[in-house]
Formats: C-alpha cells, sequence, structure tokens
C-alpha cells in the first residue's frame, strides 16, 4: 500500500500569517509582531489545556490568544472588528505550493488525510475555501479525543482512524512540536521548512527528512523508501 500522509493544517497547508495585510488597518506596523503572538498564543493554550485536561476547541484557544495579544500590543479590539478577524481566520489562504504538491501526490497514489487540532467543521470549512478539499479522503480532528497534539494519542487516533500503520505514515508539518509529537508516537514525519530561518527544537528527536516546499515531497519520500528497500 503506498503511504498515507497526514497533513496537518493550521502553518502548513494554510498560512497562518495570511491575515497580516488586514492586521495593518489596526496593527499599522506592528501587524506581524500581532500574529506572530497570536500564533504563539494560540499554540501555548492548546497545550496548557491539553496537560490541563481542560478541554475547549481550537477556535476557543484562537480567541482566547486574541485578546491577550490586543492586551500584551496595547490595541484594543472591539465588538465587530474582533468578530470579522476571527471570521477572516476560518477561511485563511493556502500556501503558494499546495494545491499542485498534492494534486500531484493523490495522482501518485498517496493516501491523502488532513490531521488538524482545528475542529472538524473548522478544517472543512479551510479546506473548502482554499479549494482543496477534494485531495484528501478525510479530515482527522484531534476534537474527537477531546485533547490536542502533541499528546501520543491523538497520533494513535490519527493510524486507527486513517487505518495505516505508524511505519507506513507520515505526518507532514511545518511545526516543529508536531513533528516531534509525531515520531515519538512512532510515525514518520517530514518536515516542511519553507523557510532556512525555521529552527528545530533541539531535542534529538529527528524530522525523519525535511523539505524546503511541499513540492519536493513526493520525489524526497520517494528516494528515502527506495533507499530503506535496498537496506533490507
Ligand atoms: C494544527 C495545528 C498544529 O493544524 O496548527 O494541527
Amino acid at each position: 500500500m503506498k503511504p498515507t500522509l497526514a497533513f496537518d493544517v493550521y502553518g502548513t497547508l494554510i498560512d497562518t500569517h495570511g491575515l497580516v495585510s488586514k492586521l495593518r488597518e489596526t496593527a499599522g506596523e506592528k501587524a506581524e509582531e500581532f500574529s506572530r503572538i497570536w500564533r504563539d498564543k494560540q499554540l501555548e493554550y492548546s497545550f496548557r489545556r491539553g496537560l490541563m485536561q481542560n478541554y475547549e476547541k481550537f477556535a476557543v484557544c484562537t480567541r482566547d490568544a486574541l485578546d491577550y495579544t490586543c492586551a500584551y500590543c496595547k490595541i484594543p479590539l472591539i465588538g465587530l472588528r474582533k468578530e470579522e478577524l476571527l471570521e477572516s481566520y476560518r477561511t485563511l489562504p493556502a500556501f503558494y505550493d499546495v494545491e499542485e504538491s498534492l494534486k500531484g501526490l493523490k495522482a501518485a497514489g498517496f493516501r491523502l488525510y488532513a490531521f488538524s487540532n482545528g475542529s472538524a467543521e473548522a478544517v472543512e470549512t479551510l479546506l473548502a475555501a482554499a479549494g482543496i478539499r477534494k485531495m484528501f479522503l478525510d479530515v482527522v480532528s484531534v476534537d474527537d479525543l477531546r485533547s490536542f497534539k502533541p499528546n501520543p494519542a491523538v497520533y494513535s487516533y490519527f493510524l486507527k482512524k486513517s487505518r495505516a500503520s505508524g511505519d507506513n505514515a507520515w505526518l507532514v508539518s511545518s511545526n516543529p512540536f508536531d513533528v516531534i509529537g509525531a515520531v515519538s508516537a512512532g510515525m514518520r514525519a517530514a518536515w516542511v521548512r519553507r523557510s532556512p530561518e525555521a529552527i528545530f527544537d533541539p531535542w534529538g528527536i529527528e524530522p525523519t527528512l525535511t523539505v524546503s516546499s511541499l513540492t519536493e515531497l513526493e520525489e524526497h519520500i520517494s528516494v528515502y523508501l527506495l533507499a530503506e528497500r535496498r537496506r533490507y
């Protein structure tokens, strides 16, 4: 069977900094910093809720992180403006390399899934808005387990839902914490390092392979698997 690919959504397929130009209207030159803090806090809140076993949907982490960021940057976003921003977050844009790469991988017979902290409904909306929903066999959300990545249980849940085994299933993610979580839970993982500035956490748990864009993924996985077959 061709490998199963579990695509992380926020930050890998979908650009979580896709609202920077919109943020400029209110945050001016702080827009980039605002976007970065918003994303970092959103993830931190998901990690903490996971650890505390005090689950709320990822959209709640996003909303609470927005409130924190407004306070931190001293930019009050009142009423409608905040709702408008959160509404735009539901249809963030895909990265430039996504559509073509997914088409190629699907045509080559890889089994493609979206696997996310976002609820199934939120991910369905995002993928449909980006015009890429049809590329995936299914959307697997951590929401079913009421926990978040990188809890090992959510990676096991992915394997169960996709009927794949860890040695034939790859997480594809730009988020180092997600890559480390997947490898640690027994999956393979490709780190999508679109920027040379991106740093991988120095934990001694390495990605199975690293690509600089999704365009390279099909070839790199194929070469890796061929070399592996030759070894055994
Ligand atoms: C996701 C997170 C990692 O989509 O952003 O699962």
